[in-house]
């Protein structure tokens, strides 16, 4: 038998070969699954116990949520509690870590591939590129749940770093238009629908027609807006030169020292000697 606790899971973005392998045993040992129905396929649990009882979460409110949890535990259960991307990025688990923490119910969290992440490899992007960008945002529009101070997208927009945007499909024309003051119309924009999963659908274009192609597209949920110069889809051929210091023969670190130091010791070596 399990000793009661919660996990709270990183579910990944959606393709089961993303799940960590710390996941995908604790789903395969769980009693109880409680999974983010609207954003997580059920194949995720194909390696469930036969016995696991599962519920989506997507029906449940907190209160249902944590009485679930907390009575699982409580009797012995290992209880996943499975979100999409990783549990820390919009994944309401703060609430629930409050109340069970209430209830004196022990919990981990196992982190997962963020969506925004996995938007970027299936772009075949890096988010930070030297002398470009060297900061990402994750944030959202404001919706329902309101925006603190300081943090609306037309603030964010000044420091013109790269912005994953959550939650926001369906904004997609106010993300756009809180967006062109600071960053320029011609500004690169991805927007990438059920990243890793069979549904995916890339579109891409400028702060200019984004919002026009997205909603062509019929993109109005689980899409992820990535914006920024980073995103240009002819980036290697434009900033080809931009390199990094960590590979730079001249830079040297911890692990490794700068060229000419190299040159200089395998100079003192005496002969026969072998350098690593
Ligand atoms: C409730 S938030 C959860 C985010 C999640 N914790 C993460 O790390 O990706 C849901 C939002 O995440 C994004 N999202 C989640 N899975 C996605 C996927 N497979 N492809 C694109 N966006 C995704 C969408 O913006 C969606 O509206």
């Amino acid at each position: 038998m399990n000793s009661g606790k919660v996990c709270f899971v990183g579910g990944g973005p959606g393709d089961p070969e993303l799940l960590t392998l710390r996941a995908h045993r604790v789903i395969s040992q769980a009693d109880v699954i409680i999974y983010t129905g609207s954003l997580l396929d059920q194949g995720l649990f194909a390696n469930a116990r036969a016995d696991a009882e599962l519920h989506d979460s997507a029906g449940l409110h907190l209160e249902q949520l944590v009485e679930l949890m907390v009575s699982g535990a409580r009797s012995g259960k290992l209880v996943a509690r499975v979100h999409s991307g990783d549990p820390s990025v919009f994944g309401a688990i703060h609430e629930q870590m409050v109340e069970l923490e209430r209830a004196g119910v022990p919990y981990e969290i196992i982190p997962g591939v963020c969506s925004a992440f996995a938007a970027a490899a299936v772009l075949g992007h890096e988010l930070t590129v030297p002398e470009m960008a060297q900061t990402v945002i994750l944030t959202r529009a404001e919706g329902r749940t309101p925006m603190p101070s300081g943090q609306r997208l037309r603030e964010l927009a000044d420091h013109r770093a790269t912005l994953a945007i959550f939650l926001s499909a369906t904004l997609i024309e106010r993300v756009v238009e809180e967006l062109s003051a600071g960053y320029g119309r011609e500004t690169p924009v991805a927007v990438v629908a059920n990243a890793t999963q069979p549904g995916q659908r890339i579109v891409r274009g400028t702060l200019e027609d984004i919002a026009a192609k997205s909603t062509a597209a019929g993109i109005r949920a689980q899409a992820m807006i990535l914006v920024g110069d980073t995103l240009d889809p002819a980036i290697k051929q434009r900033a080809g030169e931009r390199k990094s210091r960590l590979y730079d023969p001249q830079f040297s670190h911890g692990f490794r020292k700068r060229a000419s130091a190299r040159a200089k010791e395998a100079g003192a070596q005496k002969p026969g000697e072998v350098t690593p």
